[in-house]
C-alpha cells in the first residue's frame, strides 16, 4: 500500500484527481467505480475543470456507482445516483448509459446484485476503485464484519453510517436516511486493478491508521485494501495522525523516482 500524505484536504483532492485524470487519458475506455460523499466533491470538481478546459474526455469511460440506498427513486434528491449526476456525470460528456448504480428499487435485490456484477464484468472490470473512508472504517457501504469476499449485496447501515450521511439527506427534508442499501462487495473493490482512496480531516484519523497500520479484520473493512497489489492511499496531515509508520511514509514519497511520480 502506497500511503501518501499531503498538506490539505484541498492537496489531497488535487493528487487523487490527477491520477484519475492520467488514467482516463492513458486508458480512455476504462471502467471507473466511484464513490459519493464529502469526500471526493473536490476531486470531481477538478475532473470537471479538466474536461473543461484540458479536454479530458469521459466519452468511452464506463462508471459505477459504488452503493445506493435500497427504496428511493433514482431522482431522489439525496440518492446517490443523484448525487454524482449533479457532482460529475452532467459536466462531462460521460453518454447516457455509461453511468450505472445498483437499483435499490428493484423487486428482486439479489438479481439486482447479481445483474451489477455482470455489469462490471462486461465492462471488462474496474481498472480504478475510487474510494473514500467511513469514520468505522467503511468503503462503499460495507460496514464493519462485512467478509472480504463479498460482492455486490444487500447491507443494513449502522447507526454511525446513518448519522453521519443524514446532513446530506436533511438538506432535501424531513426523511430519515434509509436502513438499507447496495453496495458492491470488498472483494469487488479488491478485483479493481488499482484503488486509490482519499480521507482528510481528524474525525478519519482512527480509521486510516487502522485500515493502514491495523491488523487485517472484517471489523474494518478498509483493512482489506492491505491485500491489493496497488492500493494508494492519500490523506492530509490531519487524516495522518494516528500513522506510527509517518516517517517512512514520507521517505518513500521523497525518494520515488521520477518515472513513477504522478503528480
Ligand atoms: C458513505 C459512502 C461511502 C463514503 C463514506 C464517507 O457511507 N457510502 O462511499 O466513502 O460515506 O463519506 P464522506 O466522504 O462524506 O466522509
Amino acid at each position: 500500500m502506497e500511503v501518501i500524505v499531503v498538506p490539505t484536504a484541498d492537496a489531497a483532492c488535487l493528487r487523487a484527481a490527477r491520477i484519475v485524470a492520467r488514467l482516463l487519458r492513458a486508458k480512455p475506455d476504462a471502467a471507473l467505480a466511484l464513490p459519493t460523499g464529502s469526500t471526493p466533491r473536490a476531486i470531481y470538481a477538478e475532473l470537471v475543470r479538466q474536461h473543461r478546459d484540458e479536454g479530458l474526455s469521459f466519452a468511452r469511460a464506463t462508471v459505477f456507482n459504488l452503493d445506493e440506498y435500497v427504496g428511493l427513486p433514482p431522482d431522489h434528491p439525496g440518492g446517490f445516483r443523484q448525487a454524482l449526476q449533479d457532482a460529475l456525470y452532467r459536466h462531462v460528456d460521460l453518454p447516457d448509459g455509461h453511468a450505472h448504480a445498483p437499483d435499490g428499487q428493484a423487486v428482486d435485490l439479489a438479481a439486482a446484485c447479481a445483474a451489477y456484477e455482470g455489469a462490471i464484468a462486461s465492462a471488462g472490470g474496474l481498472e480504478l476503485a475510487l474510494l473514500g473512508l467511513g469514520t468505522d472504517g467503511h468503503i462503499a457501504f460495507n460496514e464493519p464484519t462485512s467478509s472480504f469476499g463479498s460482492r455486490t449485496r444487500l447491507k443494513t447501515l449502522t447507526d454511525e453510517t446513518r448519522a453521519a450521511n443524514q446532513p446530506a439527506f436533511a438538506a432535501f427534508g424531513t426523511e430519515p436516511v434509509p436502513h438499507h442499501a447496495l453496495t458492491v462487495g470488498i472483494a469487488t473493490i479488491l478485483s479493481a486493478r488499482r484503488c486509490l482512496l482519499v480521507a482528510f480531516g481528524a474525525a478519519k484519523a482512527s480509521a486510516v491508521a487502522r485500515m493502514v497500520e491495523g491488523p487485517l479484520a472484517a471489523l474494518v473493512p478498509a483493512s482489506a485494501l492491505q491485500l491489493h497489489p496497488h492500493a494508494t492511499v492519500i490523506v492530509d496531515e490531519a487524516a495522518a495522525e494516528g500513522l506510527a509508520l509517518r516517517g517512512y511514509y514520507d521517505a518513500v514519497a521523497a525518494a520515488k523516482p521520477a518515472w513513477q511520480r504522478e503528480d
